[in-house]
């Protein structure tokens, strides 16, 4: 009887445990259309850093972590290889997802585990030796002239069954050897979908094709959504006409992916996305211009439809220029879509998309390629390299966790420069903060060479915010009530955050203040600055 008890007891301890660490485990929460990623059950943005495609190695582990270290991040995103995990079938090898945990625990930074699996970029580059020597079993699309296409087919059944085999072997292995969550979130498969046929036209798809369309499709909401007639039913021709080619596509290559994320979440329910390679967002382009059947913005609620399990559909910014980038960031916010950069361009131009990603209450953004590789015309020196974003990531990650909460609260506007420089005004309850792009007093009418300037407005309280910026100066005009009274400054404050606390350097008057200012130089700075009308 004793023995008994003391079984049910500790049966009881270890369930308890159990259900603990499933109740911490990430997710991603929304409040008033913004969202936060949870994790150890508090809002976390991920001040990321996506390595290059190779460097989920042993051999790469030195010089990753030495970039990871410069450049002050709190995760790191990095590749797990099919045909490393299962270079045998169904053997599963998991020594490298290992290396990473006890790498990224060692480096004190969490992970985002990307599942380079059926797709690559399109292709089947990934998947094990032995599922590329049976193309028959493992099938390519077919192009619309019967050529072959370097893509693999979303209806292969085969190809579905061992994706699902292997992602589950991954989420099993992660949930016995991460009871600390240092895996935050998964990217299911790589910019998904195919270059070079807008769809699989093999007979096997033909059939598809000129089936009906599955009913999850046909609701008004999806319809209304696609800008298209609601109908009850028909083929895909009959019902989304000239765009039916690519719907097809992006339909099955997300309900594809939805299978294999649905099977992992079911071994261990960590936040999943799918990354996209992004189409020109202001003209509507055709298919056969980008990797058609990926979440590109054109397509969202054919995923939302097809793949519910899905916690967000994720934009990779190679695009240049504000406007596009900016449109980009607004068509992947959405209530039912957290915002999420999982991979952008590592440059100056782009750190300030990061400034817009935290103040709409987004969970993260990641520029690409932090390890060496050095691209032509980039310095070759890691900390030169680096300073796009590890000059923000310094001064921001220590105060991250008080600023996602301020974030997910709505507590943060932000400001950033377009290519005409143009100043720039923000609503502040009972002021209007004016943000103007240039960094000198001399040279105060002087805008920026390049159009970098940023910044970020946390309001604390009615007259007291929190300045986080760079190559810009703001000043504030009294509003609503207030609106035409003297005002000024009544303290501010250089320092920076200390768990959750602001510890002030100094207190900063006369030049720094005076003359339109205070001012951003290069590098970014935190000012805490009180206000009084008069
Ligand atoms: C986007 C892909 O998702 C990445 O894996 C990588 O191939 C980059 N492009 C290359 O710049």
């Amino acid at each position: 009887m004793k023995m008994l008890n003391k079984t049910l007891t500790i049966g009881l301890i270890l369930s308890l445990l159990s259900l603990h660490v499933l109740a911490q485990i990430p997710r991603i929460v929304e409040k008033d259309g913004r969202h936060a990623l949870l994790v150890d059950g508090k809002p976390f943005f991920i001040l990321g850093g996506q390595a290059h495609n190779s460097s989920g190695w042993p051999g790469m582990m030195p010089e990753l972590f030495s970039a990871v270290k410069t450049m002050h991040l709190n995760t790191v995103e990095i590749p797990i290889y099919w045909e490393q995990v299962e270079a045998k079938p169904g053997k599963f090898n998991f020594s490298l997802v290992d290396t990473l945990l006890a790498q990224a625990r060692a480096h004190q930074v969490r992970l985002v585990i990307l599942w380079f699996g059926t797709w690559k970029n399109g292709s089947n580059h990934y998947m094990p030796e032995w599922m590329k020597r049976e193309a028959a079993k493992y099938p390519n699309i077919t192009g619309s002239k019967g050529q072959a296409i370097d893509s693999p087919s979303p209806i292969a059944k085969t190809t579905l069954e061992a994706d699902i085999k292997a992602f589950t072997q991954v989420m099993h292995h992660l949930k016995q050897a991460d009871p600390q969550h240092t895996v935050i979130m998964v990217q299911v498969e790589n910019e998904a979908g195919a270059w070079g046929s807008v769809r699989d036209y093999s007979p096997a798809a033909q059939k598809l094709f000129q089936a009906a369309v599955p009913p999850q499709l046909l609701q008004p909401e999806v319809l209304n959504s696609l800008n298209v007639p609601v109908v009850a039913s028909g083929t895909w021709q009959q019902v989304f006409g000239d765009r039916a080619d690519e719907y097809f596509q992006a339909w099955y290559v997300a309900s594809f992916i939805g299978k294999v994320a649905a099977a992992g979440k079911a071994e261990y329910p960590l936040p999943m996305y799918v990354n996209c390679a992004l189409r020109e967002p202001f003209s509507n382009p055709t298919a056969d211009t980008y990797e058609s059947g990926g979440p590109t913005d054109n397509v969202i609620p054919i995923w939302k439809a097809a793949a519910p399990v899905i916690d967000l559909l994720a934009p990779d910014i190679y695009l240049q220029g504000s406007k596009k980038i900016l449109k980009v960031i607004e068509l992947y916010d959405r209530p039912n879509n957290a915002l999420f950069v999982p991979e952008a361009a590592l440059s100056f131009a782009n750190a300030k998309y990061l400034y817009e990603v935290i103040g709409r209450g987004g969970i993260g953004f990641s520029p690409f390629g932090i390890d060496a590789n050095v691209p032509e015309g980039q310095p070759a020196e890691t900390s030169e390299r680096l300073a796009p974003f590890s000059r923000d990531y310094v001064v921001i990650a220590p105060m991250i966790r008080v600023l996602s909460e301020w974030a997910f609260e709505g507590k943060i506007k932000t400001a950033i420069e377009r290519e005409d420089h143009a100043e720039q005004t923000i609503d502040v309850g009972t002021w209007k903060a004016v943000v103007s792009f240039g960094s000198t007093r001399a040279n105060a009418d002087q805008v920026n060479r390049e159009p970098n300037g940023k910044i970020m407005i946390v309001q604390l309280d009615t007259n007291k915010f929190i300045l986080i910026g760079s190559l810009c100066h703001i000043t504030f005009q009294p509003a609503r009530q207030h609106t035409g009274s003297a005002w000024q400054y009544l303290k501010v404050e250089e320092g920076n955050y200390e768990n959750g606390i602001f510890k002030p350097l100094r207190i900063l008057n006369g030049d720094e203040t005076d003359f339109g200012g205070p001012r951003f130089g290069a590098g970014p700075i935190v000012l805490q600055a009180e206000l009084i009308t008069r």
